[in-house]
C-alpha cells in the first residue's frame, strides 16, 4: 500500500492534478497495486485566509507518507517568493530532498524548437543538487536602503552535500544504463572554491565506477550544447543554482512547460513530484491547460515506488498519446480539453 499525500495547490494545480491521479488510478488497476491519498490544501488561497504557508507539524505529517505529489504553486494575490520559499522550498530542505531529478525527454509527435533533432537526440537526465548552493539563503543586507547597501547572497556548498548528489548521479547513471556517461556541470575556471569542491568530490567518486565515463562541461557551454548538441548527454550532475537554469533550457528543448515535470528526491525519505510549469492562473478552471507534466510526474513517482511496470506503462501511454492524438502541447492547441487528455492516457495505460 503506497500513502500518498496530494498538495494540489494554486491556480491549475488542481486540474492537472486531477488528471495525474486518473492515470495512477489506472496504473493501479491494471498493474495490481494499492494506493491511498491523503489531500492537503497548502497554497496561496490558504495562504491569504490563515497566513499559514507550510507549518511543521504538516512536514512531520507528510514525512509519514510515501510520496508527496504537488500540483502548483504561486497565486496572483501573492508577493513572489512567499509562498516559493514558504512552502516549495520548505518542503524540499525540511524532508533533505536533496536531488532534484529532471528528465529531459523529447516526446514522439512533440514539437522542439530545435531544428532536425529528434527523440533520439533529446534523451538526458540533470540531476540538480536541492538543498545548498545559492538556495539556502544564507547572506543579509548592511545599511539596508542606504546609497552603501550591501547585499550578500552566499553559496553554501558542503563536501557531504555534494558527495551524496554526486554519488546519486552516478548510481541513477548506471541504472539508467544508457550511455553510462555522467557529465559535471559547473564553472570550475571562476569559482574557484565552490566549483573546487564539485570538481574533487567527483572525481574521488568516480574511482568508485569505473563502468561510468565522466565528462565536464561549464555552465554557460552546456547551455549551448543543449541547444547544438543535446544528443551528447546522458545524465548531467550540478549545483542548485545553475540546475536551476538549465533545467529551464532542458524543458523548453523537450517541448516546453506542458510536459516537463520533476522529482524532489530523497533515497531514504518521503520524495515530491510536480509538473514544473506553475499554476498559470490565467487558465484555472477552464479545462484546457495540458496535463502531460502532472501525468509525467506521477511517472516518475511510480519509478520511485518502484512501480516498474506501471512507470513503464504510463510513459509508453504518454509516447503512443503525444504521437497519435495531440496536435501540440500547448495551452489551447492540443485538439483536446484537460480532462480528456487525462482520459485518453488512463485508457491506453487501462489497455496495457
Ligand atoms: C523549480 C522552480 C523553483 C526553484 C522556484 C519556484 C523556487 O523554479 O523547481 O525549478 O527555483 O527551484
Ligand atoms: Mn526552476
Amino acid at each position: 500500500m503506497h500513502n500518498i499525500a496530494v498538495m494540489p495547490g494554486d491556480g491549475t494545480g488542481p486540474e492537472v492534478v486531477r488528471e495525474g491521479l486518473k492515470v495512477l488510478a489506472a496504473a493501479a488497476a491494471r498493474h495490481d497495486f494499492q494506493y491511498e491519498t491523503t489531500d492537503y490544501d497548502f497554497g496561496g488561497d490558504r495562504y491569504l485566509k490563515t497566513g499559514e504557508t507550510l507549518p511543521d507539524s504538516a512536514i512531520d505529517e507528510l514525512a509519514s507518507h510515501d510520496a508527496i505529489f504537488l500540483g502548483a504553486i504561486g497565486h496572483p494575490d501573492v508577493k513572489p517568493g512567499i509562498l516559493e520559499r514558504g512552502i516549495l522550498l520548505k518542503a524540499r530542505f525540511a524532508l533533505d530532498q536533496y536531488i532534484n531529478l529532471r528528465p529531459v525527454k523529447l516526446y514522439p509527435g512533440v514539437q522542439t524548437p530545435i531544428k532536425d533533432k529528434g527523440p533520439e537526440d533529446i534523451d538526458f537526465v540533470v540531476v540538480r543538487e536541492n538543498t545548498e548552493g545559492l538556495y539556502v539563503g544564507a547572506g543579509g543586507f548592511l545599511k539596508a536602503g542606504t546609497p552603501d547597501e550591501v547585499a550578500i547572497q552566499e553559496s553554501i556548498n558542503t563536501r557531504k552535500g555534494t558527495e551524496r548528489c554526486i554519488r546519486y548521479a552516478f548510481e541513477y547513471c548506471r541504472e539508467r544504463g544508457k550511455e553510462n556517461k555522467l557529465t559535471l556541470c559547473g564553472k570550475t575556471n571562476v569559482l574557484n572554491f565552490a566549483h573546487d569542491l564539485w570538481q574533487r568530490a567527483f572525481n574521488e567518486v568516480a574511482a568508485e565506477y569505473p563502468g561510468v565515463t565522466t565528462d565536464y562541461a561549464h555552465v554557460d557551454a552546456i547551455c549551448m550544447w543543449f541547444v547544438k548538441n543535446p544528443e551528447w548527454f546522458d545524465v548531467i550532475v550540478t549545483d542548485n543554482m545553475f540546475g536551476d537554469i538549465i533545467t529551464d533550457l532542458g524543458a523548453m528543448i523537450q517541448g516546453g512547460m506542458g510536459i516537463a515535470a520533476g522529482g524532489n528526491i530523497n533515497p531514504g525519505g518521503v520524495s515530491m513530484f510536480e509538473p514544473i510549469g506553475g499554476s498559470a492562473p490565467k487558465y484555472t478552471g477552464m479545462n484546457i491547460i495540458n496535463p502531460m507534466a502532472a501525468i509525467a510526474a506521477v511517472q516518475m513517482m511510480l519509478e520511485v515506488l518502484k512501480e516498474k511496470e506501471a512507470a513503464a506503462a504510463v510513459d509508453r501511454a504518454i509516447a503512443h498519446v503525444t504521437a497519435e492524438k495531440l496536435k501540440s502541447l500547448a495551452v489551447g492547441r492540443t485538439g483536446y480539453s484537460t480532462s480528456e487528455i487525462g482520459d485518453m492516457v488512463a485508457e491506453r495505460v487501462r489497455e496495457g
